[in-house]
């Protein structure tokens, strides 16, 4: 048996170049198309930030106002893709996600257009219409009527009207705003690599993004703020953190919000999102959450020393639980997000396409011999 050298999980394998993000793990410094997530998060807008992921600069102010103009027009969904999610209304928000994302590909005349212009122009469509899907599911399984998307108001702050039935003031619309641009690309973690996969075959990209949105349903990947938010919940007091965390170590249990396949220091999104659930938290008046979280992150240091500091979902799953969103809907805020930063990733795939298409080590045996059924112990 030929010996190889076995690359489990793909670790460290560079597979290609990309422009679009880079994660630099070992300082915990994450750059989208040469600028700093910092500067986006707190000077940038969701919208300027898909522009400049999907085009490669920063708009001018006309090329913004086009761009948004064109996102807030494609928000609306079929009636018949709103009547598939009530038939399956019962399932979990990201299960009924894929599903209607992969439905809007039958209403997509040219669905097999995988050329540059026509992956970009259905990518910024059903980027527009991911959070129209996620609100009308969510509306529909508590009985309501979903609410039609409201063109006055910016992606962010439409997806928290059409999601929670009221305008959301404008601090809480550029938290969630924020929110959204921390979490769009981040190099090639399993869901944009499945998308990846799925375009390197010259596959649509509604089918990359539903590649995409299943596998970030996994709970080691897009799952964990609603882990975290069910630990707070767990510990309910600041006085139980120690002696919680002592008894998931004993069971050698995982800290939800904490650990990375590439940092090794913090998480650099997560700074935006504590900051924002400490204001949330003071402005609701319920700085327990916060106060708890905070306690957890501090008998976690001794992780550090490990290279397992906090990452982006450890504070975005208290900032939805205090805007009142259900935790099975955080990760498919997540998946909002996210839905633009597959765009550009298949875009990115198959502007310079190679199929992806890695080895697997066979171990198994050989040469055995078939024995009819007949002649079977
Ligand atoms: C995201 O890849 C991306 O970029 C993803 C993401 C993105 O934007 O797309 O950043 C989003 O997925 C963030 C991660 C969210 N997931 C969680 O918070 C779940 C909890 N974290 C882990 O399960 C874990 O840290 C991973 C899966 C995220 C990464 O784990 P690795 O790199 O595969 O490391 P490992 O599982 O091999 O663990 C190495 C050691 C182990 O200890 P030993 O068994 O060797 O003694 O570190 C320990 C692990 O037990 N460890 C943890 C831990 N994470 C790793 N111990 C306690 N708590 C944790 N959270």
């Amino acid at each position: 048996m030929a010996e190889v050298e076995l690359k489990r999980g793909l670790r460290d394998v560079y597979f290609d170049n990309t422009e679009s993000s880079n994660v630099i793990g070992d300082i915990g410094r994450l750059i989208y198309r040469g600028y700093d997530i910092h500067d986006l998060a707190e000077k940038s807008t969701f919208e300027e930030t898909v522009y400049l992921m999907m085009h490669g600069q920063l708009p001018t102010q006309a090329e913004l106002d086009a761009f948004d103009s064109t996102m807030r027009s494609s928000r609306a969904i079929p009636q018949e893709v709103i009547d598939i999610i009530t038939s399956i209304k019962q399932g979990h928000p990201m299960d009924v996600l894929r599903t209607a994302l992969s439905a809007l590909s039958s209403f997509e005349p040219d669905v097999d257009d995988v050329s540059h212009e026509g992956t970009l122009r259905k990518g910024i469509k059903i980027a527009a219409q991911a959070p129209t899907i996620v609100a009308a599911h969510h509306r529909i399984r508590s009985g309501d009527k979903p609410l039609d998307p409201d063109p006055s108001l910016n992606h962010a702050g439409n997806f928290l009207y059409m999601l929670l039935g009221e305008k959301p003031d404008e601090d809480t619309s550029r938290l969630m705003d924020k929110d959204l641009i921390v979490h769009l690309d981040h190099g090639s973690n399993a869901s944009s690599f499945a998308a990846r996969v799925t375009a390197s075959t010259l596959a649509d990209i509604h089918g990359a993004v539903v590649t995409g949105v299943s596998t970030l349903k996994g709970p080691l990947h897009g799952g964990a703020a609603e882990g975290v938010m069910k630990m707070a919940l767990e510990i309910g007091e600041e006085g139980n953190v120690e002696a919680y965390l002592a008894g998931k170590r004993e069971r050698r249990e995982r800290i939800m919000g904490f650990g990375h396949a590439v940092y090794r220091a913090e998480d650099p999104r997560a700074r935006h999102l504590r900051e924002g659930s400490r204001e949330l938290a003071n402005k609701k008046g319920q700085p327990h959450w916060f106060e708890i979280l905070s306690k957890v992150e501090e008998h976690m240091r001794p992780y550090a020393e490990r290279g397992i500091c906090v990452n982006v979902d450890f504070w975005s799953g208290s900032v939805y639980y205090l805007l009142g969103i259900p935790e099975d809907l955080f990760i498919s805020i997540f998946a909002v997000a996210r839905v633009p930063g597959y765009v550009v990733q298949v875009l990115e795939q198959q502007d310079k396409n190679i199929l992806l298409r890695p080895l697997l080590n066979y171990v198994g045996p050989t040469d055995l011999e078939y024995v009819p059924i007949a002649n079977r112990g």
